[in-house]
Formats: C-alpha cells, structure tokens, sequence
C-alpha cells in the first residue's frame, strides 16, 4: 500500500513542516517573539531545524527588510572569530592589512544569527555581554566605540545551563540570551511528523531531479517512524533525497532506505553483490565442511543454511508478515510456512 501525500494539509512556517504539538509550540513561539527585539535563543540537537526558525524571526521581525547576518561561532578560532564578528583596523595584527567591517556593523538594522553560540571562548563572551546591553564596541585594535542596532539570534547544541553550572559558559551571558529561549524537539520525539516532510523532501528533489515520484510505502514509512534519527530532519532529509535519486517507479519502497534504517542485519539479500553472496557461501560452506562429519549430506544441509539465511532476511525486511515474505521470494505461502517451521524461525515471523 502507498500513502498518498496529495490530502495531507500541514501547517508549516516559513517553509517549516510540523503539525504536532511540540513543533506547533514551535511556530507558536516563533511568531509571538519575531514581533519583539528579544533576543531569542534556540536549543536543539542538530539538524533540528535551528536556522529555519533563525531565519524566520527574521522574516516575520519588522526587520525582515534588513540584513539578516549568520556567523558560526564552532567554525573559527578565536582571532579569526573576534575580528569576523567585531572587524578590525589596519596593522591591528599581523595579518591585518586594512581595516575591516565586522558581522555586527553588517548586520545594522537586521538580525544577526550565531550559530553554535556554547563555542564562544570567555574573552568573547565578554565582548558579546556588552553588545547586548549597551549595544556597543570597538573593532579590534581600535579604541572608537561603535553603536549597533541589531536583534541578536543565538543557537547552541548544548545545553548551556549545564555549560553556566560546570563554569564553561559565563552566567550572566547565559541570561541575557536567554530571554526568550525556543526548544526545538529531537525528530524521534514527534514521528507523527515524519509523513508530512518525507511529503515535502519529496516535492523537494523529485522537482529538482526532474522524477515523478510522488509517494512512499506504508512499509518505508513505517521503517522511518522507528528509527531513532541522530541527525534529526537533515538526516531525514538525505535519505529521501537518495531513495528519489535512486528510484524507479514512482513510489518510494523501504528497499531505498539505508539499511540501518530498516533495522536490517548487515547481509543484504537482493542487492548483495556477487563478493557478498560469494563470501557468505564460502563462510557456510566452509563452517559445513568444519563442522560436521563427513555423512555425504553436505549439499542439503549448505543448502538449507542458504535458504535458512534467506527466509530470515527476507522476514526481517518484510516485518515478520508472512503473506509479504512469501510473494517476495516468489514461494507459495504454505511452503513459506512449512520452512519457517523446519528452520525454528516462528518467532521472527508473525
Ligand atoms: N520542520 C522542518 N520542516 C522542513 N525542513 C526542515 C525542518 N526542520 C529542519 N529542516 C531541514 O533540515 C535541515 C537542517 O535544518 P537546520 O535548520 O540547518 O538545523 P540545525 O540548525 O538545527 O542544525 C535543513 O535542510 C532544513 O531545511
Ligand atoms: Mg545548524
């Protein structure tokens, strides 16, 4: 069975998908804070969907109209970060050869988003604390003060409460940006969400890879609402870009995904490739051979670890379902049901 994407009608944000309660309290959040200058600070694992929402206080801010700046604070050691963030003058050090506008200045009368904020080392976290209260500093080696006006837009993938309590992230820094903190949730929290942006991924990559894909089976989808998704939405997200680069019809099937994603063992029946089949017979055989005395049975009994292997991948990958397991090797569903009996594989099949 196929699900088709054409009835579902998510609600989504500046582009972002969710209609569950906690990414709602998400968009809620969103809107009710783009309207202020609060500062707002994003919490999330990776691949959360941090920028998204960044970048639509932005759009929805009565600042949309200006520049909206990101830096990520983790990408650059600490010279190179002050004088990105804060620019310097000419001769300030040696590589300074003229002088030099910082993300901050850029950023007048727009947001500036830093990214990966739980890097900042302390001397710069000094030097943030005081753009967001007096709205000020100098570039570095320059003693003019400058004055900037620019909605500050923190994320961070760490929780920096524990970083303020272990003393690697200065308190009061932490509470000057948390004025308005938004959780994002980790994607296996809220699976519900799943279909609605395989949906969108979808719509995504099969326009830009000119495919007429248009659904996913309930078995893939099935197999993505139980997966634990380290790497959240991007991670989501590249899977359905692969299956929709590497399918054929115009559904996506649970063959497509990785096979981590189906909880498979690592034999890949059906898209082994002929070392995969060589060595698993060779290990059988060899264990065969090894293993028994010599009664001249060796062809049967290699032959029934062969198919024991092969029914019981073949289960896996259909969830246990017998009538799917049969039809996919192409065997009859009682004799499926005699072998599954003769090898003791009841319990992996249902
Ligand atoms: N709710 C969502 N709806 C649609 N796309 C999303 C959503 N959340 C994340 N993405 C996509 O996932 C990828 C990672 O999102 P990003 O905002 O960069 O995450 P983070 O900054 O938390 O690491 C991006 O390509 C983004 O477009
Ligand atoms: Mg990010």
């Amino acid at each position: 069975m196929v699900t088709d994407f054409s009835a579902t009608d998510a609600p989504a944000l500046n582009g972002m998908i969710g209609a569950s309660s906690a990414m709602r309290e998400v968009f809620d959040m969103t809107c009710r804070v783009a309207n202020s200058t609060a500062t707002v600070l994003l919490q999330g694992e990776t691949g959360t969907g941090k920028e998204l929402v960044a970048r639509a206080v932005h759009e929805l801010s009565p600042r949309r109209t200006g520049p909206f700046i990101r830096v990520n604070c983790g990408a650059l050691s600490e010279t190179l970060l002050e004088s990105e963030l804060f620019g310097h003058v000419k001769g300030a050090f040696t590589s300074a050869v003229e002088n030099r506008t910082g993300r901050f200045e850029a950023a007048h009368g727009g947001s500036i988003f830093l990214d990966e904020i739980n890097s900042l080392s302390y001397t710069l976290q000094v030097k943030l604390l005081r753009v967001l209260q007096e709205h000020e500093f100098e570039r570095v080696g320059d003693t003019r003060t400058i004055n900037v006006d620019c909605r500050v837009i923190a994320a961070t993938n760490r929780d920096l409460a524990e970083l303020a309590d272990e003393g690697k992230f200065r308190e009061d820094l932490y509470y000057r940006l948390n004025v308005v903190p938004i959780y994002l949730p980790p994607l296996r929290s809220h699976p519900e969400d799943i279909p609605a942006l395989v949906e969108h991924f979808l719509r995504k990559y099969a326009e830009e890879n000119g495919r007429t894909v248009t659904g996913a089976s309930q078995e893939a989808i099935g197999f993505l609402k139980a997966y634990s998704w380290p790497g959240n939405v991007r991670e989501l997200e590249n899977y359905v870009e692969r299956a929709v680069v590497l399918a054929t019809g115009d559904s996506i099937g649970a063959d497509l995904l990785p096979p981590h994603v189906r909880g498979e063992a690592p034999i890949r029946v059906g898209r082994a490739g002929k070392d995969d089949l060589e060595s698993l017979c060779s290990d059988l055989v060899g264990r065969e051979l090894r293993e028994s005395a010599s009664d001249g049975n060796a062809y049967a009994r290699v032959m029934g670890l062969v198919e024991r292997e092969l029914i019981l991948q073949v289960l896996r990958m259909c969830q246990g379902t017998q009538t799917k397991t049969a039809s996919r090797l192409g065997i009859n569903r009682n004799t499926l049901h005699k072998k599954i009996e003769e090898h003791g594989l009841q319990k992996d099949a249902r």
